[in-house]
């Protein structure tokens, strides 16, 4: 039986997820809409804590002041009626035809500073509605031809951008952070600021990075071929973690946008571990909401569509409950240590050593004996992720 998600787990969802019509390149939607405050009532009576939301999820591109702000007002009551926070805003610069090249990276300067515009009046809306972080992902800012983007001007024109955006919420006085999205393809044949790394590095040169910092999909980072975990650690290590979009994904293809779990379940696994109880050897963990970011399947209906959400959330609890179980259990602990994953956590050095000290160590080096590792020494990590997996397979504990 799957646990029963509460308010405290802090899962929240995307408007565009469980609203999504089903639409894809080669066929029409699926699904009808999913009214807004249908929307909200339902992740409430799932469990869920939170919504997210493009300014193009809740009205119109084209609409009127008064359109707009009746959407507006109807997302409010539902949320007021039902408990529900805007814990995240973000902004739609993409499927309107005038992005087709990007927003803050379009090579038309005018489309640059329409989108700069719509990006502002989205904050105004984020921080009236009490969301504290803004998500940027850039989908249409990239190319399909080497020739026609100049890498460095676009950069240069994000850069700008985000310091501008930056300079806004410091002089509002908003309570808000940003968190870019990096995705490395789709739908542009190659994205700007397309891993974790890519966008850890951007934000480092930015006039106010204390105020930006990432969130990482599951599917984005898989779909490059890397390690989620991995990523989410060195976004942890480096303070940037203010989101997350869980989802699921197999392998190196399309965004699948899967529900949570039912991609690369190992690296859901160790996923939960760490977000939950961070490294072994400590170091941070994440206490920011559990947002999911998936696509029902095509082929549901709004039956499968509320199955999809419950399951969102229910493969996190189970994964968390499987982690508790892995680090409660003593073999697993006795594992760690024959594998000496709690040795990396000891200094290289010993406090207050030199080089010349190590260099003066005959034992780090002249009477090291390197060549034990040869047939011996073995790290026993095989071991270890056995275990693991008798864990996530529920076979233990
Ligand atoms: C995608 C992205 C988007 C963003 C969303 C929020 O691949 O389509 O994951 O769903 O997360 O636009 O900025
Ligand atoms: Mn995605
Ligand atoms: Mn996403």
């Amino acid at each position: 039986m799957a646990p029963t998600p509460t308010r405290e787990d802090k899962f929240s969802f995307g408007l565009w997820t469980l609203g999504w019509e089903a639409q894809d390149p080669f066929g029409s939607a699926t699904r009808p809409r999913l009214d807004t405050v249908e929307a909200i009532h339902g992740l409430a009576e799932a469990g869920a804590w939170g919504i997210t939301f493009h300014d193009n999820d809740v009205f119109d591109f084209d609409a009127t002041d008064a359109e707009r702000q009746k959407a507006i007002d109807a997302l409010k009551g539902a949320c007021d009626d039902t408990g529900l926070v805007v814990e995240m805003v973000t902004t739609n610069l993409f499927s309107h035809p005038v992005f087709k090249d990007g927003g803050f990276t379009s090579n038309d300067r005018g489309v640059r500073r329409f989108a700069l515009r719509k990006v502002l009046r989205n904050i105004d809306l984020a921080a009236e509605l009490g969301a504290t972080t803004f998500v940027m992902w850039g989908g249409r800012e990239g190319a399909e031809y080497d020739s026609a983007k100049d890498v460095g001007a676009a950069l240069e024109r994000y850069r700008e951008a985000v310091n501008l955006l930056g300079d806004y919420v410091t002089d509002k006085g908003y309570d808000i952070k940003f968190a870019i999205e990096p995705k490395p393809n789709e739908p542009r044949g190659d994205i700007l600021l397309p891993t974790v790394g890519h966008a850890l590095a951007f934000i480092n040169s930015l006039e106010r990075p204390e105020l930006v910092g990432l969130n990482p999909e599951t599917g984005h980072e898989q779909m490059a071929g890397l390690n989620f975990t991995a990523g989410i650690a060195q976004a942890l290590f480096h303070g940037k973690l203010f989101h997350i979009d869980l989802n699921g994904q197999r392998g190196i293809k399309y965004d699948q946008d899967l529900v949570f779990g039912h991609g690369d379940l190992h690296n859901a696994f160790s996923l939960v571990d760490l977000l939950e109880h961070g490294g072994p050897n400590g170091g941070p963990t994440y206490d920011g909401p559990r947002h999911f970011d998936y696509k029902p399947s095509r082929t549901e209906d709004f039956d499968g569509v509320w199955e999809s959400v419950r399951a969102n959330m229910a493969m996190y609890l189970l994964l968390k409950e499987r982690a508790q179980a892995f680090r409660a259990d003593p073999e697993v602990q006795e594992a760690l240590e024959a594998a000496r994953v709690f040795e990396l956590g000891q200094p290289t050095l010993n406090e207050g050593e030199s080089y010349d000290d190590l260099l003066a160590d005959r034992s780090a080096f002249e009477d090291f004996d390197a060549n034990a590792y040869f047939g011996g020494k073995g790290f026993g990590f095989v071991r270890l992720q056995q275990l693991a997996s008798e864990h996530l397979m529920g076979a233990r504990g």
